[in-house]
């Protein structure tokens, strides 16, 4: 019990050579060894817990400087959607992203007018990068549903499955704006469709609308998915 005091009283008042000499006495050399040792856990578990998440946060500060090695050289800007492309009048809303080496380019081909309204697929191009060349892949067609508009497209890549999302929406092609606002109910499907090899293949979109719309109170007239953000290796 005298042990403790002294001990408490140490802890309590810092530690002055008569409280260390007074617990010498009393504490065996193996107590003290105990004691150390717990403390010294304690710290390095503490040290653990804060410096981590500070680590965490610079590396998402600090983007990698991957082309830090090469010397820049001028680069002819390269169209990779116009408008009047093949069957479509207007190409809109374009999302790009990077992940192994390919740009995946995506957009709005608008089929029938300029406008937000008729038939709408989504299109993608892939674009191998070689140093500071891009060789851009043929147009191709990764969401359309015969009837409806196919908006907004939103790729995320997940780093940690090596797996590319898109989710969109489905709007019927021809109902305005205007009217799915005025009627005050969702008259669209959220969808979502993966790629395992970089873009090349996408499985059969999936509707997402219950599990995503449908829990909301009241739901949303006019919904459209925003923009997305890559899950890194080092993030939970
Ligand atoms: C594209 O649609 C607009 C209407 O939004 C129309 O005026 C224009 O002629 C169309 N262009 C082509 C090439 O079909």
């Amino acid at each position: 019990m005298r042990c403790l005091r002294l001990l408490l009283r140490a802890m309590l008042m810092g530690i002055r050579k008569a409280v260390l000499r007074d617990l010498r006495d009393c504490i065996s050399t193996q107590l003290l060894v105990i004691i150390g040792g717990v403390m010294m856990v304690v710290v390095v578990v503490r040290q653990m817990q804060g410096p981590m998440d500070v680590l965490i946060k610079e590396e998402i500060v600090q983007p990698k400087n991957m082309f830090a090695t090469m010397t820049p050289q001028e680069t002819e800007p390269q169209v990779v959607f116009k408008s009047g492309m093949g069957i479509y009048n207007t190409s809109r809303i374009p999302a790009l992203i990077h992940h192994k080496d390919m740009f995946l380019a995506f957009c709005e081909a608008r089929k029938d007018t300029s406008h937000d309204i008729g038939n709408i697929h989504i299109v993608l191009r892939r674009g191998k990068r070689k140093d500071w060349k891009v060789e851009w892949g043929e147009i191709q067609v990764v969401a359309s549903k015969h009837g409806y508009r196919a908006m907004n497209p939103v790729p995320i890549v997940d780093k940690v499955l090596d797996v590319i999302l898109l989710v969109y929406h489905l709007i019927p092609a021809w109902v305005s704006q205007w009217k799915l606002v005025r009627d005050g109910v969702y008259n669209q499907y959220i969808m979502v469709t993966r790629s395992f090899d970089n873009g090349e293949t996408w499985t059969m979109a999936k509707d997402i609308t219950a599990s995503t719309l449908g829990q909301m109170r009241p739901p949303p007239a006019l919904y459209a998915p925003g923009v997305a953000k890559s899950r890194k290796k080092s993030q939970k």
